[in-house]
């Protein structure tokens, strides 16, 4: 469960200031699955990094899974989000020196999981992605889809119940963005609530309930 209580983020830009969310609301139960749609610059990438908790709101409440993580130390906050999210980018965002097995191997050893387990684990999501001729390939050496099937597997090894893709399908042909969309909703299956940002009405229109953003406020929040 996922809780903004009275969220802003603003950014101070020189003697500029940008407020990038106003006052958010939202509730998000488990297992939902949220597109969030809405014009360059309304907010959604901020929204999911603070659901993400890659960044922090300037005022408000985040609430997960009913502990408030607005405060906790970094360290505390990646403990957090090593458990309980996955983050999936239009870029891939792959650690580029490392080989798809390594990539996907990567967020287990920072967990400190025993060598054994996280080898069964990573070859499982590489059979199950598709993966096994190419695991030995640096994210360079793979197309696009294969580089974000391994986003998609590192950002599920941990089994997080949350995951964020901020447009993981942008930088795809249809076809390729289509699969990957698949391999994410499939997700749904096993339980994990998917929050989803895209600029394409037909892909955002998929979601059981969808957001439409605009000038970092919510602007409708419908159930299809
Ligand atoms: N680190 C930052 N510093 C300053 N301003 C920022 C920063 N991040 C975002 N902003 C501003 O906050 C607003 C919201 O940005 P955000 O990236 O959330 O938009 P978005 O809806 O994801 O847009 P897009 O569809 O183009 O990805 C924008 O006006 C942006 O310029
Ligand atoms: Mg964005």
């Amino acid at each position: 469960m996922i809780e903004l209580r009275n969220v802003s983020r603003s950014f101070v830009v020189g003697d500029q200031k940008v407020t990038a969310l106003r006052d958010i609301n939202l509730l998000l139960g488990n297992g939902e699955y949220l597109s969030i749609m809405g014009p360059s610059g309304s907010g959604k990438s901020t929204m999911l990094n603070l659901l993400g908790l890659l960044d922090r709101p300037t005022s408000g409440e985040y609430l997960l899974d009913g502990g408030n993580v607005t405060d906790l130390s970094d360290e505390q906050q990646a403990r957090v989000r090593s458990e309980k999210i996955g983050f999936v980018f239009q870029s891939f965002h792959l650690v580029p020196r490392l080989t798809a097995a390594q990539n996907i191997e990567l967020p287990m050893m920072l967990a400190g999981i025993p060598v054994e387990e996280r080898k069964q684990r990573v070859t499982k999501l590489i059979e199950s992605y598709g993966l096994t001729a190419r695991s030995d390939h640096r994210p360079d050496q793979l197309s696009g889809g294969q580089r974000q099937r391994v986003a998609i597997a590192r950002a599920t090894v941990m089994e997080p119940s949350v995951l964020l893709a901020d447009e993981p399908t942008g930088n795809l042909d249809r076809t390729t963005g289509w699969e990957v969309l698949k391999l994410l909703e499939g997700l749904l299956n096993q339980g994990i609530t998917l929050v989803l940002v895209t600029h394409d009405a037909e892909i955002g229109a998929r979601a059981k309930r969808q957001l439409q953003m605009l000038d970092g406020a919510i602007l409708s929040d419908k159930l299809s």
